[in-house]
């Protein structure tokens, strides 16, 4: 099939790639020139695993390109939506100029046949809107939101865990039909497929967003009746996860959620429940979104302690700037946020991620940056865990102890054994936890 995807950030190119790997002869639009040249050559604009490969296949084949021009849409008969919608500058609410500006520039070249498939993050109620402004074009519109996580993206796109297509009127089959052909190879699999209206499909993406949100500012206000109480976070997490009606999954206590999705869909979904009048129905995600910025601030708080109050001039290895392992996105990330505090505090911070240096340093060009885990840890005061990158969750204590000046670490993601650390003769101390 000949398919489009406009905007080629972490979303867009992800999928536009994803689908040529599934066969399609695809196009992908971005307005960054910068962009397009590396997509075109061949490399991602962004780490993600597994994306360069996907990416030079495409390339290959002959079956995936990138341009400018919206021009060079005009044979694609699904034109899907890949923008961002980030956090408005002057409120909680999501900033919809990208989708709004990419309907624009794809509004000339939409004929009847055409079906544009919507995959960003809106507002419930924007898809209807979008809609009723081509409906004199002819062509069609979907909401087809996307659920891929960050680290796991392609895997994630061309094997999703479910599709959903919210469309105009559930008896229109040849929209439904359209995305069948696209997805075809994921349908086979006997991926579960829930075709539903517009609003739906807008609120399961945000609602899914809020739910992951909430049991991870659950288990994070856990940690802090934990830390008063002498309980251990961890240990509880595991015990309620054995509830299959609880989970395991997403019950990790530490420094909380941050990157792209989790924080800015919670504060955009309370700014339009509240627009339509149902504010009080989600009024719990402000405290979701409170305990979650809490506990950045309680880790600054106990790495403090360990210096009697006073931070000043004491040198900090900060292991983690990303918002998770596996990604180099430093988007709302508790990380970089706990090491930009410790900075303020006149720590001497040095930090290290395995990625994320160079966007970090672009943001935060005051903190002191390592090129090597090793480098980070010489002379360490404290080491703060932020981001638990396989390489840190294997760190050796004896190890790490022949390099740092004193054996104090703070495990921010709960992701190391106290027992292990505290036999080698370190204090460890983490979240949640005595
Ligand atoms: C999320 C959703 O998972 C995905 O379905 C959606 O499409 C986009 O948003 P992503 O932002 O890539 O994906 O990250 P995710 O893996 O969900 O992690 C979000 C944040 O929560 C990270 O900062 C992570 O460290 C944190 N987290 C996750 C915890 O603090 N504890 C946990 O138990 C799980």
């Amino acid at each position: 099939m000949r398919v489009s995807v406009i905007g080629c950030g972490s979303l867009g190119a992800v999928h536009a790639a994803a689908m040529a790997s599934l066969g399609h002869d695809v196009v992908g639009i971005d307005v960054d020139e910068a962009k397009v040249a590396k997509l075109t050559a061949g490399e991602a604009p962004f780490f993600e695993p597994g994306l360069t490969e996907t990416l030079q296949a495409g390339l290959a084949s002959g079956r995936l390109r990138f341009s400018t021009d919206y021009a060079d849409i005009a044979d694609a008969v699904v034109h899907f939506i890949g923008v961002g919608t980030p956090q408005s500058r002057d409120g909680d609410g999501a900033d919809l100029t990208y989708v709004d500006a990419a309907m624009a520039s794809l509004r000339p070249h939409l004929r009847h046949g055409m079906l544009v498939a919507g995959k960003s993050t809106v507002p419930v109620g924007t898809a209807a809107r979008l809609a009723g402004e081509i409906a004199d074009t002819g062509a069609r519109l979907a909401w087809n939101p996307e659920f891929l996580r960050e680290g796991y993206a392609v895997k994630d796109t061309v094997d999703p865990d479910r599709l959903v297509y919210g469309v105009a009127d559930a008896t229109h089959d040849e929209d439904v039909a359209l995305l069948d052909e696209v997805y075809a190879s994921i349908i086979e699999r006997s991926t579960p497929r829930i075709v539903t209206d517009y609003a739906t499909a807008e609120l399961v993406k945000v609602s899914a967003n809020a739910f992951l949100a909430t049991k991870i500012s659950f288990i994070n206000a856990m940690a802090e009746i934990a830390e008063t109480t002498g309980a251990d976070v961890t240990t509880l997490a595991d015990a309620i996860g054995h509830d299959t009606r609880i989970g395991r999954k997403f019950l990790n206590a530490g420094v909380g959620f941050g990157g792209g999705c989790l924080p800015k869909d919670i504060r955009a979904f309370t700014a339009r429940a509240e627009e339509i009048g149902n504010g009080e129905s989600v009024a719990f995600l402000k405290q979701v979104d409170q305990i979650n910025l809490r506990r950045r601030q309680r880790l600054v708080d106990i790495v403090t302690e360990s210096f009697d109050g006073d931070a000043t001039d004491r040198r900090i290895a900060v292991l983690g700037l990303a918002f998770k392992p596996d990604s180099d996105d430093i988007r709302d990330s508790p990380a970089l946020e706990v090491a930009a505090r410790l900075h303020e505090l006149g720590a001497d911070v040095v930090a290290y991620d395995p990625e994320a240096i160079p966007n970090a340093s672009r943001t935060h060009p005051q903190l002191g940056y390592a090129d090597s885990l090793a480098s980070a840890l010489t002379g360490a005061e404290a080491v703060v865990l932020v981001t638990e990158w396989r390489q840190f969750r294997n760190l050796d204590p004896e190890q790490t102890a022949e390099l740092v000046a004193r054996r104090s670490i703070f495990d921010g993601r709960n992701v190391l054994d106290p027992a292990e650390w505290r036999s080698a003769d370190w204090t460890y101390r983490a979240l949640g936890r005595a």
